[in-house]
């Protein structure tokens, strides 16, 4: 079956499967076979990737939003992204890649092995959630593309459309939002390209329809609604470190042994916890050091932070 630019998530997936948190349990979670499958989603055994911690709501993850095209407080994402236009959306792949060009979001995930992964979510301001994402492996859209042996970082750049992005009225940021990864960290089988959140199209706030997550770094990487993907040769420009690279490393790997120099890494606020829990102990690359912690190996992370 070909793949339908406008199936939805919640045409091919159950929603009680996403939202009742029995069955996740029951069912050890889903795997959402990809629709050019064209098998209806399944229960399955839940994928190594994600962890077993108790998810953050629906409403928790699309009201407490860093989006600052939209605003700067945590609400206004919620607030002012339904006017984006993301329906038509096309993704320029240029750079050190055999088959560059300007993909349709629907050939973009056109046989794309799409599947749930619940991440914990850190974000550099030490609060976190956990979060279950729909997507598939960076890697797959890269060998799709064919990455030159030249090639050694990716770069991200969101969407410019200040008539529907307020926040791009002021120059809190040089836009285009930035983002970069090292080769190896672009390819890992972590890194994904999500485009659903909770068996829901990616809601507006949280980057649609397109955006990275990387679940080992701090959340500003995680680059929302994409609209350029560029292998280069050079590690690339990122927002955040170009308007503060003291405060803000390329890497940015959860730490909990570099602070920020405003404030401590060593501990987090997990969003919606109530008043009465406790801050959290960071983990070392956000828990998933066994899969990535080889990848600095040599490297001195307080430096390369
Ligand atoms: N992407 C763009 N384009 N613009 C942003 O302001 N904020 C980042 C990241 N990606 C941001 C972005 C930050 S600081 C965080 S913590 C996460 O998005 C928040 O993702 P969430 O709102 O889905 O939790």
């Amino acid at each position: 079956m070909p793949f339908k630019a406008d199936l939805k998530w919640s045409d091919v997936t159950p929603k009680s499967v996403w939202m009742n948190r029995r069955s996740l349990l029951a069912g050890g979670a889903a795997l959402i076979a990809a629709p050019a499958l064209g098998t209806p989603a399944r229960a399955a055994t839940r994928s190594p990737w994600s962890t077993d911690e108790e998810p953050n709501t629906f409403e928790q993850i699309t009201t407490y939003n860093n989006f600052y095209e939209f605003g700067l407080d945590k609400g206004d994402p919620a607030r002012n992204a339904g006017q984006l236009t993301t329906d038509p959306w096309s993704v320029v792949i240029d750079g050190l890649v055999d088959r560059p060009g300007t993909y349709d979001l629907a050939d973009l995930l056109n046989g794309a092995p799409i599947e749930e992964r619940i991440y914990r979510f850190r974000c550099v301001e030490a609060w976190s959630m956990v979060i279950p994402w729909q997507g598939f492996e960076l890697a797959h859209l890269l060998n799709r593309v064919g990455v030159q042996p030249s090639a050694r970082y990716v770069a991200f750049e969101t969407l410019v459309r200040p008539s529907e992005m307020p926040g791009q009225r002021s120059n809190i940021l040089d836009w285009p939002y930035r983002e970069g990864l090292r080769l190896d960290e672009a390819m890992h089988p972590l890194t994904i390209l999500a485009t659903g959140l909770y068996g829901e199209e990616m809601p507006k706030q949280n980057g649609a329809p397109i955006r990275l997550v990387v679940p080992w770094k701090y959340g500003f990487k995680s680059i929302k609604s994409i609209v350029r993907i560029s292998l280069t040769a050079e590690q690339p420009a990122t927002s955040w470190n170009m308007q503060n690279a003291r405060e803000y490393g390329f890497y940015s790997n959860v730490n909990p042994n570099v602070d920020h120099p405003r404030w401590s890494q060593a501990s987090e606020r997990r969003v919606g916890a109530g008043i009465f829990a406790g801050r959290i102990d960071t983990q070392m690359f956000n828990g998933y050091g066994e899969h990535v912690a080889a990848l600095y190996a040599g490297q001195d992370l307080t430096r390369d932070y």
